[in-house]
C-alpha cells in the first residue's frame, strides 16, 4: 500500500475535525505538517483548534499559522455552523507543542522541498495559504505531487446559488491554485452532500461509549442541530472534509473525471463558483462525480470507534 506523505491545510471546523480523526486512523498516511487558515472561525480560534486537535491525536508534526483572511476580500467566517469556538462545545485539550515559528506557506514550501516531489497537500479550508505559497515560491509546483481539495461544486453552492464556502471566502486564492499546474483532485459539494448522516447512523454513533465516545457523538449532534435549527438552506449534515481525506485512504470511495476548472472571482452571485468543463482538451484537475457512500461511511465509523478508545478526553478537559 502506497504511503501518502501529506501536509494538511485546514480551518477546524467540525467537519475538519472528523477529517483529522480519519487521517489519524489511516494506515497509509504520514502527516508532515498541519497549517491553519482562517475560514470556519477567526484565526486565533482556528490555530487553537488545530493545535488542540494535534495534541488530542498525538501528532508530533509541525503546526503553523497561516493567513488570517482572504488575499483581497473582507474576511468571512462560519460561526453560525461551527459555533463560537469553531468546534461546538467539544472539550479540546490544551496544546502540547509550540506553534511552529514559520508561517504556513514557508512550512509548506520547506516540507515540499525536503520531500523533493513526494508531498501531497490535503486542503480542506480556504486556499489562501496555498496561493501565497505559490506566489512566494514560483518553483513550488515542481515539488508537489498532488493537491486534494475539498471545495467547489459541479452544481449548486452553499454560499449563494453557486459559491462553495472554501472557494467563496477566497476565490482569488482558488484561482491561483487551479492555475499553478499541480495535479488537483477536487472534491466538491456535488459529492460531499451525498455523505449526509442519516438518523439511523446518528443513533449508531450515539452508542459510542464512555466520556470520550459521548464527546464525539455530542459534537456531531451539535453539527446536526445547527443544520436543523437554522435556516441554512440544507438539512443534510455533510462530512465534507472527511470525504476529501478518505480519498487519500481509499481511491475507490470516489469516481473522478478529468476537467478544466475555472474559478469565478466576480463579486456577484457567482462569486467562488467553480466552472467545470468535462469536455476540455486541457484539463487541470480530476473532479469527483460520484461517491461509494457505504465504503466511505465504513471508514468514518472505523475512525470513530478507534477515537473513542485511543484518543481519549481527559477529565480535566471536560468543560462543565
Ligand atoms: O463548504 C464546506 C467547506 O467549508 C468545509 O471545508 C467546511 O469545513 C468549510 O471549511
Ligand atoms: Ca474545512
Amino acid at each position: 500500500m502506497q504511503t501518502h506523505k501529506i501536509l494538511l491545510d485546514t480551518d477546524p471546523g467540525i467537519d475538519d475535525f472528523f477529517a483529522m480523526l480519519l487521517l489519524a486512523d489511516a494506515q497509509n498516511v504520514e502527516l508532515c505538517g498541519v497549517t491553519a487558515v482562517a475560514g470556519n472561525q477567526v484565526m486565533d480560534k482556528i490555530v487553537r483548534n488545530a493545535r488542540g486537535i494535534a495534541a488530542l491525536l498525538g501528532w508530533t508534526c509541525p503546526v503553523a499559522a497561516g493567513a488570517a483572511g482572504p488575499m483581497c476580500l473582507p474576511q468571512i467566517t462560519a460561526g453560525e455552523v461551527h459555533g463560537d469556538t469553531g468546534l461546538g462545545h467539544f472539550p479540546l485539550p490544551a496544546p502540547t507543542a509550540p506553534l511552529d515559528a514559520r508561517p504556513a506557506w514557508e512550512l509548506l514550501y520547506e516540507q515540499a522541498r525536503a520531500l523533493d516531489g513526494a508531498l501531497e497537500v490535503l486542503a480542506i479550508g480556504p486556499l489562501t495559504n496555498l496561493a501565497v505559497a505559490f506566489l512566494a515560491h514560483p518553483d513550488l509546483p515542481r515539488y508537489l505531487r498532488r493537491i486534494v481539495v475539498m471545495g467547489g461544486s459541479t452544481e449548486w453552492g452553499n454560499r449563494g446559488a453557486y459559491g462553495e464556502f472554501n472557494f467563496y471566502v477566497d476565490p482569488h486564492a482558488a484561482a491561483v491554485v487551479f492555475g499553478a499546474g499541480v495535479p488537483i483532485d477536487m472534491v466538491g459539494l456535488n459529492v460531499t452532500m451525498q455523505t449526509g448522516i442519516s438518523d439511523a447512523e446518528f443513533d449508531g454513533i450515539a452508542r459510542l461509549v464512555g466520556e470520550t465516545g459521548r464527546a464525539y457523538s455530542e459534537l456531531l449532534d451539535f453539527y446536526r442541530n445547527i443544520y436543523r435549527d437554522n435556516d441554512l438552506g440544507f438539512q443534510i449534515v455533510a462530512m465534507h472534509d472527511s470525504l476529501a481525506a478518505a480519498l487519500l485512504m481509499d481511491e475507490g470511495v470516489l469516481d473522478l473525471r478529468p476537467a478544466a476548472v475555472r474559478i469565478d472571482c466576480s463579486p456577484g452571485p457567482c462569486r467562488g463558483r467553480s466552472l467545470v468543463d468535462f469536455a476540455s482538451q486541457t484539463p487541470n484537475a480530476r473532479v469527483a462525480v460520484a461517491v461509494d457512500r457505504p465504503r466511505f461511511w465504513e471508514l468514518v465509523l472505523h475512525s470513530l470507534r478507534r477515537a473513542q478508545s485511543d484518543f481519549r478526553i481527559q477529565k480535566s478537559d471536560v468543560r462543565c
